[in-house]
């Protein structure tokens, strides 16, 4: 029998989830739908399930990680698979080399899942074109972060019930973001809508083209909003000067209740974190647990991870292929 036959129509018709790019509703609600299942089996005591027993799940971070490192080994490790962890400092080599010469050297090991997260927009698709395993996104460049997409999605339709109609304001540094990049996009495909609220010089040329409204002042662009999700100031993109200072910045576009005043009553906060606190965002309104669900997009993370992984090794081939791995 061959894999083929084996999945008719499969969950997830994708090898790699490079990006939110090119999927469609239909994908991102059977992740969506196989994650819930996900978040009830993280609240056991017993937490570990078996559907990656057998597979060999690698995380090769090139960029420093915390918490989507060990969301994505948690989440392999209670599917059951064997997962190694890789942290290569990008300081002392010559990028694309390295990025070839450690595929192909990874590749040799046989894994069935390689996690990859690069400073490098496109990156991690060219390395996917390297290896012989499913290749999962876990953030290039400025480009995608869709696992970070999927996570904030799971988490507003849990609240909410749905995501369409739902209005969602990005507020902050989205030039230099991937989240904001990957949310925008599954955003416009769920038939929510979208704003993005900055400065100018924090807001890249032709950011319209994506749909999105676009805002340079909080309490126009926060009026009546569902979902407020705030950015980090990602000052180790900046190079050169983009705000005038963090206590201005703070001023004008940091998040406390004075400018959240506008926002529907019940409107949720979220923020991928790392948080900036008194520069994003004031710490009272991330810690208020009546508005702030950034923990719950913690957990929403595993779940999601769990539901990614699954999905793509469904697709993985059941047995070795003949010569490979010679
Ligand atoms: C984000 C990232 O790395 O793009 N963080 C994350 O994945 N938890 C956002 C950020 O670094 O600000």
């Amino acid at each position: 029998m061959t894999s083929s036959d084996a999945n008719p129509t499969p969950l997830f018709p994708h090898r790699h989830l490079i990006g939110i790019e090119g999927l469609s509703q239909a994908d991102i609600t059977s992740l969506l739908d196989l994650a819930d299942g996900y978040v009830d089996q993280n609240r056991q005591i017993n937490k570990k399930g078996d559907v990656l027993r057998g597979r060999t799940q690698i995380n090769l971070f090139f960029e420093a990680s915390t918490r989507t490192q060990s969301s994505f080994e948690l989440a392999g490790k209670r599917l059951g698979a064997d997962v190694m962890n890789m942290s290569v400092s990008s300081s002392s080599i010559k990028k694309g080399e390295t990025l070839i010469d450690t595929a192909t050297t990874l590749n040799a090991m046989h894994p069935d899942l390689i996690v990859v997260r690069h400073g490098d927009s496109g990156a991690v698709e060219l390395l996917s074109q390297k290896v012989g395993c499913s290749v999962l996104n876990a953030g290039d460049g400025s480009h995608e972060h869709p696992t970070q997409a999927l996570l904030d999605a799971l988490t507003i339709r849990r609240r909410k019930g749905r995501l369409e109609g739902m209005t969602v304001a990005i507020c902050g540094d989205i030039l230099h973001s991937r989240v904001a990049r990957s949310n925008i996009l599954l955003l416009n495909i769920m038939g929510a809508r979208v704003r993005v609220i900055a400065p100018k010089t924090l807001l890249p040329i032709g950011i319209e083209r994506l749909g999105v409204e676009v805002f340079n002042d909080m309490t126009e662009g926060l009026k009546d909003v569902d979902i407020v999700m705030m950015l980090r100031l990602q000052l180790e993109r900046m190079h050169g000067s983009f705000v005038p200072s963090v206590r201005e910045y703070f001023r004008y576009f940091g998040l406390d209740y004075e400018k959240l005043k506008v926002a529907k009553p019940d409107a949720l906060i979220m923020h991928p974190g790392p948080m900036n606190r008194g520069v994003e965002i004031d710490s009272a309104v991330a810690d208020d647990i009546n508005r702030s669900v950034i923990r719950e997009q913690v957990e929403m993370g595993v779940a999601v991870r769990m539901a990614a992984l699954d999905a793509l090794a469904r697709n993985l081939p059941n047995e070795q292929p003949a010569g490979y791995g010679a």
